[in-house]
Formats: structure tokens, sequence, C-alpha cells
């Protein structure tokens, strides 16, 4: 039908050279005119096809034509109420009058009540005995011509006057309708064939690129949207709460060794060798190659002593201390591993061993007191992977990510520790918190931080923080006045909260639907 239409625009602008008025066009599959508003609709279609090509422009024109009610139809169908109600009846003198009550019957109330009135003013019945007869032979219903006239033609070729009756009787309502005036485009042919709309290599071979005809460019269309790179919420999130340590002055911390020996892991934050957290079954260890290589040997000792047979003023842990378990290598189960590598180069200078300033100059604070043993504070932060032998459910993971911050200075109290987090967790827009004593072999006091929830209307728990031990600080050689305290929390956590995910398998992993991480808003806490 479209193509049918769009050739017999095209032919009959060729024969005539201009359509004044698309209403004389007829269809395909018509057999009148295109008068009716919808056949004027689907004409603009066509119009609008050829115009995109340049075959053709055209004018709008503006009319109001005249559609018909429901009641209208029906007239123009089955006649005017007091043509029904004339037809209804006997011609006078020769049946019997029809009674008032008859006359419902078979007309119906409302055409009884409406005709009778009109059928008398019109002279076509009158009164005989008790009932109505037919005073004329034949009448003429102009009404039902008129309303047919105007199905058909959307007008009356009488004029206004009538059209207004009609209107006020609601027979008929006013619709705005349009009409087109067509002329030929700069590209009018009679072809309707499509126009290419890419220049393709087989057009440049072929030479049919020199006599094709190309769609012009819609430069208003909006395009397909483009598939750009994309942070995994996970990365956003991460970069959230790097920031809040850059802006309280923390330095990051190398944390790309992701395997650790079981001494840096453990030993050196003074875990027992016994602890069950370094069992097969909490721990993924390494099996090639097995061992790492030995640490320094002046500090092994010290750590191994303070396990053995105690030192510092700690009775140790008087167990037998295994070369073997410390030297095994295993994939981290905390970044702490990290911290103590770093917590323990901070220390170089306080243990005598030169170190070159500018270059060791990790702790991001140059003006530090010192007093002559070599400690600058510090305060160090991580945000990396690790690793533990979990079983998987909907939010455990074998592999997570810490969060981690570390200070250390001369002196520093709980309630320097207490206070760092409040800001911090302040600042992830954690307002509640609340701390409860915990146990960590190398922190005391240990403390875990519970946050209040308001989705869940419930405190849930956020991190776990402490104080350094002294068996862990002082046999990496820092001042008896030094404190170090810390704090971990998972990032899988926060970010499962900010993004409403209650599935960690959504969050990482290969089930993880690309559009979310395409799609995920930024996070600003
Ligand atoms: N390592 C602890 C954990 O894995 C977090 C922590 C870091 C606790 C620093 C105290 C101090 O939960």
């Amino acid at each position: 039908m479209a193509e049918a239409l769009q050739q017999l625009i095209l032919d009959t602008l060729d024969a005539q050279s201009s359509i004044k008025d698309s209403r004389i066009l007829v269809l395909p599959g018509q057999k009148d005119p295109a008068t009716s508003h919808e056949a004027q609709i689907t004409v603009l279609g066509a119009l609008n096809s050829l115009l995109s090509r340049e075959m053709i422009k055209y004018e709008t024109r503006e009319v109001f034509t005249h559609v018909l009610t429901p009641e209208g139809a029906s007239i123009a169908k089955e006649g005017s109420h007091e043509a029904r109600v004339w037809s209804a009846l006997p011609i006078k003198g020769q049946g019997i009058p029809v009674t008032p009550q008859q006359l419902k019957k078979l007309v119906g109330d409302e055409t009884a009540k409406v005709g009778q009135g009109r059928a008398f003013k019109n002279g076509w019945i009158g009164k005989e005995g008790g009932g109505f007869v037919k005073m004329a032979n034949t009448i003429n219903d102009a009404a039902q011509l008129d309303l047919q006239e105007i199905e058909s033609t959307g007008t009356l070729k009488t004029g206004e006057k009538t059209l207004a009756d009609l209107r006020k009787r609601k027979l008929i309502i006013q619709k705005k309708g349009q009409w087109f005036t067509v002329n030929k485009g700069p590209e009018f042919s009679t072809s309707t064939a499509k126009p290419e709309t890419d220049l393709t290599a087989d057009m440049l071979t072929s030479g049919a690129w020199k006599t094709a005809k190309f769609k012009k460019y819609n430069f208003e269309a909006e395009g397909i949207p483009t598939n750009g790179g994309a942070l995994h919420m996970l990365l956003k999130v991460r970069e959230e709460i790097r920031n809040i340590f850059l802006e309280m002055g923390f330095a990051e911390m190398p944390t790309q060794s992701y395997v650790e020996s079981g001494f840096w892991c453990f030993d050196a934050l003074f875990v027992p060798q016994q602890h069950p957290a370094r069992d097969l079954q909490d721990t993924f260890y390494i099996s090639d190659p097995p061992h790492s290589l030995p640490p320094e040997p002046e500090y092994y000792k010290r750590v191994s002593t303070v396990h053995e047979h105690g030192a510092y003023s700690s009775t140790g842990y008087r167990a037998p201390w295994s070369h073997e378990e410390s030297s095994k290598l295993l994939l981290r189960t905390h970044t702490t591993a990290s911290s103590a590598h770093m917590l323990y180069k901070l220390a170089a200078k306080c243990r005598g061993e030169k170190v070159d300033g500018e270059k060791e100059d990790f702790t991001g604070t140059k003006s530090a007191a010192d007093n002559g043993d070599g400690f600058k504070p510090a305060k160090l932060f991580s945000i990396d992977r690790v690793f533990r032998n979990e079983t998987m459910d909907a939010t455990h993971l074998a592999e997570f990510h810490q969060v981690e911050g570390v200070v250390a200075d001369r002196n520093l109290t709980l309630s320097d520790l207490i206070g760092f987090m409040r800001v911090f967790f302040e600042k992830m827009g954690i307002e509640k918190v609340r701390f409860k004593p915990a146990y960590n072999p190398y922190t005391e006091p240990s403390l875990e931080i519970f946050a209040f929830h308001p989705m869940l209307n419930k405190w849930v728990e956020v991190g776990n923080s402490g104080m350094f031990r002294p068996e862990m600080l002082e046999p990496m050689g820092f001042p008896k006045d030094v404190r170090v305290h810390g704090w971990g929390l998972s990032l899988e956590r926060p970010t499962m909260i900010r993004y409403g995910i209650n599935n960690i398998r959504t969050l990482v992993g290969h089930k993880v639907p690309i559009e979310n991480v395409e799609n995920s808003p930024a996070v600003r806490f």
C-alpha cells in the first residue's frame, strides 16, 4: 500500500505536473477520492517519505471537516427519527391508526418522543381517532441526506447554516483536517527505487556508485549509543575511599605482593604458629615454590624469641618455634601483612640502619618530631585483594578487598584510634558508629566497629581495629613510646550496601551482568 501510494503520487505529478488538492487522489484499493481525515493521514505518510528523498515538495492546508457522532451515523443509515415515525404509520384512510403506546413499541421510546413533534411540524403525519396516520405519501428526509453527504465529503454544499444546526443537535462534530498541495522536488522521478544508505566496496569496484542515488544524511538522528569503557563498582568505591585517606593525609602502601610468607602474614604480627587462622582450611598455601627466602636474620631471631620464650616484658607463647611454619608461602589473608612490611621499613632508622632519606620517605610526614631515635610518624593506607579459604555463599568469596589504615606516632591512645575512625566513617557517610571489645592476636586492645544501617534498621559490623602489640612493634625496632593503631574493613560490604546488591556473585565474578557495570552511577559519599 505504502509503495503503491507513493507510485500513484509520482505518476499523478508526472501527468499533471502538480497536485493542487490531495483530496482528489483515489487511493490504491479505494473507489472514492481520499476526502476523509484518515485518508489524508495516509497520504501524509507517503508525502513525507518522498520528501525525505527530495522527490517532491508539499504544502499543508488546513480545513475544518465534519464527522458524524454515533447518533448522526445511525440517522445517516436508518433515517431521522421523524422519518422513522412516518414509516411506521399507515397512510391516512388506508389502515388502523397507530396509538402512541403502539408507536413507542414500534420505533422505540426515544425515536417516538423526538420524531413525533418534528413529523407533525413537517406535516408528514396527523391524528385520526386515538392514533397517528401518514399525511404525505412520500417524504424528503433532508437530515438523512445531509448527514450522508457529510459522511462522505466532510462538509455540506448547502453551507454553514445547516452544519451549525446539525452541530447543535449533536449529530456532527467539527474536526480540524488537512490536505496538501504537491509539486515536484529536485530529485523527482517516477521510480520509487530506494536510495542507497551506504557506500560499499562492491559499489566502488563495480562503478555503481557513479549512478547510484544516495539517501541524505540525517543530522537530527540520535544515533546508537556507543560502548565506552566503564569502571566496576568496586573500583568506584575504592577511588572514593582512597580520596578520603588522601585528604586525611595518608600515603598509600605498596600492596602488590599477593604471595607472602607465614612469617610476614602471621609471625611478625605475633599470631601464634598454632593459631587456627593458619590452618589449611582457612589459608591457601603455595606448593611451588613451597618456601620463602629467609627474612633478615636478626629480626627473625627477635620475632622467634618473643614467640617461643617471650621478651619486651611479654611471656610469649612458650610453644616450640617452627621454621617450617614460618617459611611457608601463602596467599595473604589480610593486607596487615603489607602493613607489617611497611612498619618494619619505617623502623629502619630506629634500628640504626642507614636510610636514603628522600627515597625512603613514604610517610608523607616531613615535620616529624625526631628526638634522635630516628622515628618519624606515619599515616599509611592500602586497598587491595586478600584471599581466604572460605566456603562461598551469597556474602563470601575466596577473595575480597581489604581497606586498611595504619597510624604510627608517639604516645597514641585508644581515643586517637576511635577519633580517627569516627572521622573516617563519617566521611564514608556512616555517622552512627559503635565499638565493641574484640580479640586480634596482633592488637591489644582490639575493637570491632559497628555502624547503624538505616535500611536494615540494625547495627552491622563494618570493621575491625586495634592498637598493635609491643610484641609486634618492639622486635621491629620501634622505640617504646611509639604506638601504632590500625583498622580494616572490606571494600565489598560498603559497595554492596551502596549499590543495593545482596548477592556478592552479582558484584564479583563471571556472573556480573555487564550492564550493571556500564550503568552503575558514580559514588559520592
Ligand atoms: N587485619 C584485620 C582483619 O583482617 C584488620 C585490622 C587491621 C585489625 C589493622 C587491626 C588493625 O580483619
